[in-house]
């Protein structure tokens, strides 16, 4: 992609790239030069218009008519000739959902799906979700030592994600290796070679979304959020349309299940490489809440997300032609000083951590927010009380490299079972 007309390409625009390691390591960290000399640029390299600071990042979600979201799932990287022909061959048509889809359609579908998000019934799943922690942590207590990725932190998410939606639970392992497909199809780089691979495994799961939907509609006694839309599709099949049904059967067993595995991860590692205030929150679980909130802040799990400009539109002092695309990196406007007070320091007792954008801001904000917090929650909950003295492992941590779902592929911690508090009062 070139340059637009006039607008000459910083060096540091020219060279910026989310794929490569720096941003993969620390997003907020490798657009501090950005936030700080060049807050909107083009990227050449991505042919995106990439913006970094907080209140220009707050705009853009606060207009979702000049910014539209149609682009929010779009492949990233354009699919190749061959990946293109194994998707066809799969009728592979994922369209809009919501987080995707414009006005007035969006709202239309939203207020008709909110009910499965009241205080209520996200209540009524928290006795599944505590259940589903113990038995794992139930699994490991004795071992000592633990990857905590590959023990718990994706499958109880997945689980919970599968029972909220009311998906009957199937092959978790295959549903784990889809999620990774989507997310490198939507929002990484694969090579040429890689490009086939992903696009059988991408092809796969719309076919096998298919199925469970046509499962559970031809059982329409089952209950949860999919059975909602399965509902709505037959009362206002123009306002819940089919080929939505098929899309978001899709889409949220990804959005409901990564995007907590990876956050309830980060916050792990962030508070297990700070001893004193893993103790603090063990002292007191009060504060976990505030803990949590503070990790989505400073090391969310969604880092980036797009818009497309649909008309002209200045964005801190730079016109963004229409047609312009936007990688709204929400990572760094999560540590902009101008918003946060020492932006990079994990303070548990700020007062305004609940301002951060990992849940994206206005109409589309995250409808799950709030289910996504309880898991997190829990996790911390039974972590402190039960294996109070764990401890981080020295290890490299690896990313699935891409520009917006962002947590380690592993995290080793160990523990001495002999000092276990049940062990020692039981
Ligand atoms: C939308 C992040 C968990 C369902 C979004 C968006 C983000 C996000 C960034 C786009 C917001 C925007 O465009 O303004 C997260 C994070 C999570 C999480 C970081 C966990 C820590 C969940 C869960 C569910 C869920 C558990 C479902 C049960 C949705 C839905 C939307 C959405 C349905 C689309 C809303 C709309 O466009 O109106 N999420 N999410 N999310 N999320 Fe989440």
């Amino acid at each position: 992609a070139l340059a637009p007309d006039g607008c000459p390409v910083s060096p540091r625009a020219a060279a910026f790239d989310p794929f490569e390691r720096p941003y993969q390591l620390d997003p907020a960290e490798a657009l501090r030069w950005s936030r700080e000399q060049e807050p909107v640029f083009y990227s050449p390299r991505l042919g995106y218009w990439v913006v970094s600071r907080y209140d220009d990042i707050k705009a853009i979600f606060r207009d979702n008519l000049t910014f539209s979201p149609s682009i929010a799932l779009e492949k990233i990287t354009p699919a190749s000739r061959e990946a293109q022909a194994v998707l066809e061959s799969y009728d592979y048509g994922m369209n809009r959902t919501l987080v995707n889809e414009d006005e007035p359609a969006h709202m239309a579908r939203r207020r008709e799906l909110l009910e499965a998000f009241s205080p209520e019934a996200l209540e009524a799943h928290a006795p599944v979700v505590r259940r589903l922690v113990r038995e794992k942590l139930d699994a490991i207590i004795d071992r000592g030592r633990a990857d905590l990725v590959a023990e718990m932190f994706w499958e109880v998410p997945l689980t919970v994600a599968l029972h909220f939606l009311g998906v009957p639970e199937e092959d978790m392992e295959q549903l784990r290796r889809f999620s990774v497909a989507h997310t490198l199809n939507t929002w990484g780089r694969p090579s040429p070679e890689q490009q086939v691979e992903v696009a059988e495994g991408v092809g796969k799961f719309w076919q096998y979304s298919g199925e469970v939907l046509r499962k559970m509609q031809a059982r329409p006694e089952g209950h949860g959020w999919m059975y909602d839309m399965i509902e709505k599709n037959r009362q206002k099949p123009d306002v819940v349309t089919d080929n939505y049904l098929h899309s978001m059967m899709m889409a949220i067993i990804v959005a409901a299940h990564e995007t907590t595995a990876l956050a309830t991860a980060n916050a792990f590692r962030q508070l297990l490489s700070r001893p004193e205030v893993w103790t603090d929150l063990c002292d007191n679980p009060a504060l976990i809440p505030a803990a949590a909130e503070e990790c989505l802040r400073h090391s969310g799990s969604v880092v980036a997300w797009r818009r497309i400009a649909t008309r002209d539109a200045e964005v801190g002092g730079v016109t963004i032609p229409e047609g312009g695309k936007i990688l709204m990196v929400t990572a760094s406007a999560n540590h902009d000083p101008a918003h946060f007070e020492n932006p990079d320091e994990l303070d548990i007792y700020r007062d305004n951590a609940v301002d951060h954008l990992t849940f994206g801001y206005g109409s589309h904000q995250c409808m799950g927010k709030n289910l996504g917090r309880m898991e997190m929650r829990i996790f911390l909950e039974e972590f402190t009380r039960r294996l109070p003295h764990l401890e981080l492992e020295e290890q490299e941590f690896t990313f699935l490299p891409n520009t917006s779902f962002r947590g380690p592929e592993a995290l080793w911690v160990r523990w001495d079972p002999a000092q276990n508090p049940e062990r020692r009062d039981p």
